[in-house]
């Protein structure tokens, strides 16, 4: 069961080379990647840890913890690995429970893998007909997709579909769907990509790609509620993680992006007192420095084998040693 869960589970690990160079791993050292998937990243971390070190690997999704724990068993035999099951916004209650005192580095790789959107029953794709769910762990996420496009008022969807989408035509969106389901209840997958294909005005659905791709996105992001999660991930992250330990950061959006940038660069700042006072009375000091000064991206040569990477942005950071009282 487990080996046919892995073979099913296909996911290509974005950006591996990137990853490595800017977390190098080190004999003997504790990693943790919070969005474990089917161990693509996860598997090299642990080969380079090696016997002495531990693999602490997070994942919300049942399905991604069984095939990554039947390929770290297979292909980094006699590395320490523990499977943790949860979403990272709780990274606190983890690792207390998982008796762990620090981390030398963490990895994030946000968004979905690639089995989730391939398979039709999750309800992320417009590609297959489901019903609307997109939670990333139905066990425990009570709000689906069906919900906020049958609940939400006109002007909650359309800011949604604007800001989580980037979607220009949010508005007449919104207002197809709003007018639609007062006649019946919108419930699949495949009825909803109608609908936003109806409201966008036939110029623009010519090009690119399918035209409810950035509508599927925002319902996504807003029914895991990934930006308040990686907020809340990534600054326990920090608090985590040990002097002079890394943290490096796999995004697939500007929003998201933009929550990783700002709080690295709130942390690698020191004083932010206006410059005319004649002294600091901020006390700030910096607690991060910067590994990547700007994102980087996917090579072109990457980009050949593996257009999912075409949006991915890195960025990564070292903590500073000593000063730890900068954190809020
Ligand atoms: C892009 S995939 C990671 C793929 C992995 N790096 C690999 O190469 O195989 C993202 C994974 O993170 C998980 N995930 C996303 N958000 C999460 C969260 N807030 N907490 C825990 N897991 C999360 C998803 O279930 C998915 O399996």
């Amino acid at each position: 069961m487990a080996d046919r869960l892995t073979r099913e589970y296909r996911h290509t690990p974005v950006m591996l080379d990137e990853v490595l160079s800017t977390l190098q791993p080190q004999a003997g050292e504790i990693v943790c990647d919070c969005t474990l998937g089917g161990a693509g990243h996860s598997v090299e971390l642990a080969q380079r840890v090696g016997s002495q070190g531990l693999l602490i690997g997070i994942d919300q999704d049942e399905m991604a913890r069984t095939a990554a724990a039947e390929r770290l068993n297979r292909e980094a035999p006699g590395v320490e690995c523990h499977i943790l099951a949860g979403n990272f916004a709780q990274l606190d209650e983890l690792l207390v429970e998982d008796e762990i005192a620090g981390v030398d580095c963490f990895l994030f790789d946000l968004g979905v893998s690639s089995p989730q959107l391939d398979i039709p029953e999750r309800g992320f794709s417009y590609k297959y007909e489901a019903p609307l769910d997109m939670r990333m762990n139905p066990g425990k996420q009570t709000l689906t997709a069906a919900e906020v496009i049958n609940t939400y008022n006109e002007a909650d969807l359309t800011r949604i579909l604007r800001s989580y989408g980037d979607e220009k035509h949010a508005k007449r969106i919104a207002h197809e769907i709003c007018r639609a389901r007062a006649q019946a209840p919108i419930e699949t997958t495949t009825r909803l990509a109608e609908l936003v294909v109806a409201a966008i005005p036939a110029a623009d659905r010519r090009h690119g790609h399918h035209p409810a791709r950035k509508s599927f996105q925002a319902l996504r992001i807003e029914v895991n509620a990934e930006l308040e999660v990686l907020r809340e991930g990534l600054t326990a992250a920090l608090r985590w993680l040990e002097p002079g330990g890394r943290i490096c950061v796999i995004s697939y959006h500007s929003l998201e992006d933009k929550v990783v940038k700002s709080l690295f660069g709130e942390h690698s700042r020191g004083c932010i007192c206006p410059p005319d006072l004649p002294v600091c009375v901020c006390g700030r000091v910096p607690t991060l420095e910067l590994i990547t000064k700007r994102p980087l991206l996917s090579t072109e040569q990457e980009l050949e084998y593996n257009p999912r990477a075409r949006s991915a942005k890195l960025r990564a950071a070292r903590k500073l040693a000593a000063n730890t009282n900068g954190f809020k």
